[in-house]
């Protein structure tokens, strides 16, 4: 069993700080940030929380969702790691707003991998028989943990929330989820601090590991590179998402990318491209795409879902 994606939604921050902001805050350069990481903007939340965040995606992922109701979610999964309250969790807050009353909700914590990770347990639970909808979101407030005196860390980040409504579609699936902890030292944001981040170790990381994973994924399912219309990759570094291109001999075309605008923005980069992608008709119905996420734990996966 694979998962569709039957709605998308987003919400971006409206105050957006670009690269010349960051250079007077820090000593950089709107040149460097794009050469080394392809960003130009983040977007910068001010006012709502991560839960209302959360609920902006959620909502018009409902409204462009035609196929099911609210109620007939099985499940609602958030997954952020920048958010404020400790409960009640940010899914059941989605789940009060949006009126699904038959979903279970819980939220899950796997950094930048978190949108593929949950993506994943909703495919299980879906083989399981337990549930046949759900809805996925990721949010982040990542400017509320990011160390903005630190020049090589705080190019990076933005604040955004995405999200998408799957439904199970029996097609045979294909998944993958790792995690390296005994590396957990590379991203680190200790309780009550900030982000403390090893580059040069997450970016040799992730262009090792993001290619074997996808690789990992078409081969379960026995995909040819024609088979598969886009990967979304998550958006940490447009250098990573060239790299992996180049090591899967695959052209540029088919690695849609929205760095530029958002920056980084850990769990919410996969369901915000998604979003635009949806948004803009470029997902026709039978689009197939392979997903990738990595980051913090270590941590990295990727699957297959189809539109
Ligand atoms: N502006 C200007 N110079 C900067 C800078 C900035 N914002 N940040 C670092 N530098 C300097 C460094 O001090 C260094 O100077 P030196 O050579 O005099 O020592 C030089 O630029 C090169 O630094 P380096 O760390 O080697 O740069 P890099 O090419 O590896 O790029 C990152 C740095 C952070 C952009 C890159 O490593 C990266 O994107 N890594 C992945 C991070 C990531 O994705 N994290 C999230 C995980 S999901």
């Amino acid at each position: 069993m694979t998962g569709r994606i039957i709605g998308t939604g987003s919400y971006s921050p409206e105050l957006v700080w670009d690269n010349n902001k960051l250079a007077e805050m820090v000593e950089t350069s709107d040149e460097w940030i794009r050469e080394r990481t392809g960003i130009a903007r983040r977007h910068i939340e001010k006012e709502k929380s991560a839960s209302e965040m959360a609920v902006e995606a959620a909502k018009k992922a409902m409204e462009s969702c035609k196929e099911i109701k609210a109620e007939d979610l099985g499940a609602i999964i958030v997954c952020s790691i920048a958010q404020e309250e400790v409960l009640p969790s940010v899914s059941c807050q989605v789940q009060a707003a949006i009126g699904a009353t038959n979903a279970f909700c819980f939220d899950l914590k796997a950094a930048c991998s978190g949108f593929v990770f949950a993506y994943n347990t909703c495919i299980a639970y879906m083989n399981m028989g337990l549930i046949k909808n759900a809805l996925i979101v990721g949010v982040e407030k990542l400017s509320s943990i990011t160390d903005w005196t630190d020049r090589s860390s705080c190019i990076l980040f933005g604040d955004g929330a995405g999200a998408a409504v799957i439904t199970a579609c029996e097609e045979e699936g294909a998944m993958m989820m790792r995690c390296e902890g005994s590396r957990g030292e590379v991203l680190t944001c200790p309780a009550g601090s900030t982000l403390i981040m090893n580059g040069q170790e997450v970016f040799k990381f992730a262009v090792r590991s993001v290619p074997e994973a996808i690789l990992e994924v078409m081969s379960q399912k026995m995909l040819a590179k024609e088979d598969v219309d886009y990967y979304i990759l998550h958006q940490a570094n447009k250098r990573i998402v060239e790299s992996v291109a180049k090591r899967l001999g695959e052209p540029m075309e088919k690695f849609p990318m929205n760095i530029d605008e958002y920056g980084n923005t850990s769990s919410a980069s996969i369901p915000l491209l998604v979003d635009e992608l949806y948004r803009s008709g470029k997902l026709p119905q039978g689009s197939r795409l392979i997903m990738a996420g990595f980051g913090a734990g270590l941590s990295w996966g990727a699957s297959y879902v189809t539109v």
